[in-house]
């Protein structure tokens, strides 16, 4: 990671310049969840289709730290984990703060191990992002958690006990730390309101196939018989789902840079609320099993229409990740929309960037945009840059680049690197200019 990179890009002044296929990686945010897994079984567990982001080598480093055994190959993609030599249960902190997902470690760590400490996570700064619904979830499967030098430290007394769970807030990690550590609990645990992301639903698949029992899977409810410290065997190897977000990201991108884009390796299902808001505002998209084709209308390319009024949702509504990459391509609508963010209370950060580059942007409220559309996003003056605030307001600055007159500079861009891999590669095969540079 190079804090000092930058992107330059030549934007395209509103023309469809992109052409091409991009294939799809596995998702981060399962994957990420599988290498935490891996502390549940009682030996070497193979993941397949592993994405090369940083926030993949980030959580490698804090496994191999607890002493976990790693073999990495980039070249297939695949990872080797024996997690069977852990001897530590303290989350280093320095690399916790570096990414929110370290907290869905404490599931597995504290069910197996009966203890774990670790600092308040870190990652996208996108909101408050609060671990309470973590740390009930302990309590009230029979842990003490106590708060020490900027630590949470958590006792299990040897191990979890089943219970019925409620989660207030629909929560992604929530679900999947609380259902991993019921895994190896004793008795029976009901978590309600759980979230359905698809990422979930991949873990506890592979996690039945391997011993575990857990019923429910995709649904609010998910029931979890304990195997009461019983380790899982590794029967089946994980294999990684296609990235919904980096799909839905370049599929968004296509419907406003793009004269033919197929966006391949991908599962057009998870992202049916993203097609059908493109499809309403005139994007031409079709869909088969594994790929999604996006095109600009061959005579006169159509005006694309706004849409009134968005709101991004738990899934299967409109990833609150997608939301920057969709405020972005609301810029080139005819009309008015307003967007509202549900989910964190934070990831409107970006739209100042947006705004230096011409758009019309009123911010209501720090959850609530009106834009009015269609506007030429134009080059900045003399020596301003543009910034990625988080993963996905980082793709969308490179979408308002793209689609932009002139040529832009985007800081931070290591945080765009958290969780699109190559994303200078792909887009440059699709005919973009864009350079990494070392400032
Ligand atoms: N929340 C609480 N208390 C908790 C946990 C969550 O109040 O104990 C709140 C959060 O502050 C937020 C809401 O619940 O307002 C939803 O958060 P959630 O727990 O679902 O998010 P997460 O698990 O931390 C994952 C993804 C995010 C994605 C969200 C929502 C991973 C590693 N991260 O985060 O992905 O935005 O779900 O879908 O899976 C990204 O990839 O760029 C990214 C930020």
């Amino acid at each position: 990671m190079n804090l000092k990179e930058s992107f330059i890009i030549k934007g395209f002044a509103g023309e469809r310049k992109l052409n091409g296929t991009v294939r799809i990686n596995g998702a981060k945010n399962s994957a990420l969840k599988a290498i935490s897994a891996s502390i549940l079984f009682d030996g070497p567990v193979s993941l397949e289709n592993i994405p090369q982001t940083s926030d993949i080598d980030t959580i490698l480093s804090i496994m191999e730290k607890l002493g976990a055994r790693i073999e990495r190959n980039t070249h297939d993609k695949t990872i080797k984990i024996d997690s069977s030599s852990i001897t530590k249960t303290d989350i280093d902190a320095d690399l916790a703060k570096g990414m929110r997902a370290s907290v869905v470690l404490t599931g597995p760590l504290l069910t197996r191990f009966g203890s774990v400490s670790f600092p308040a996570p870190g990652g996208c700064v996108i909101g408050f992002r609060s671990i309470d619904l973590f740390l009930s979830g302990y309590e009230k499967m029979g842990s003490i958690v106590k708060e020490e030098d900027s630590l949470y430290k958590i006792n299990s007394q040897n191990k979890l006990i089943g219970t019925e769970i409620f989660f207030n807030k629909i929560s992604v990690g929530g679900t999947e730390t609380l259902m991993m550590a019921a895994v190896l609990a004793e008795g029976t645990t009901v978590l309600k309101n759980c979230a359905m992301e698809p990422e979930i639903a991949n873990i506890a698949e592979w996690l039945n196939a391997c011993g575990a029992k857990i019923s429910g899977i995709g649904t609010p409810t998910i029931t979890i018989q304990g195997s009461s410290g019983k380790l899982l065997s590794a029967k089946v190897n994980f294999i990684t789902i296609p990235d919904r977000i980096e799909a839905g990201s370049y599929l968004i991108l296509g419907a406003c840079c793009a004269e033919k884009l197929i966006i391949e390796h991908c599962q057009p299902k998870h992202l049916e609320s993203v097609i059908e808001l493109l499809r309403e505002s005139g994007v031409t998209i079709s869909t088969n099993e594994n790929s999604i084709t996006v095109q600009s209308d061959k005579i006169g390319d159509k005006c694309l229409k706004s849409l009134i009024n968005v709101r991004t949702h738990e899934y299967p509504g409109l990833p609150t990740d997608l939301q920057a990459p969709f405020v972005t391509f609301l810029t080139q609508t005819l009309g008015e929309t307003v967007v509202f963010e549900t989910i964190f209370e934070a990831r409107f950060k970006y739209i100042e960037d947006l705004m230096k580059m011409g758009a019309f942007i009123t911010v209501m409220n720090p959850r609530e945009i009106l834009l009015k559309g269609p506007m030429q996003l134009s080059e900045l003056p003399q020596g301003e840059e543009l910034t990625a605030h988080d993963i996905r307001a980082g793709f969308a600055v490179v979408m308002a680049s793209l689609l932009g007159r002139g040529s832009f500079t985007i800081n931070n861009i290591h945080l765009i690197d958290r969780g699109y891999e190559d994303i200078e590669g792909k887009l440059r095969k699709l005919g973009a200019n864009i350079e990494r540079v070392v400032s």
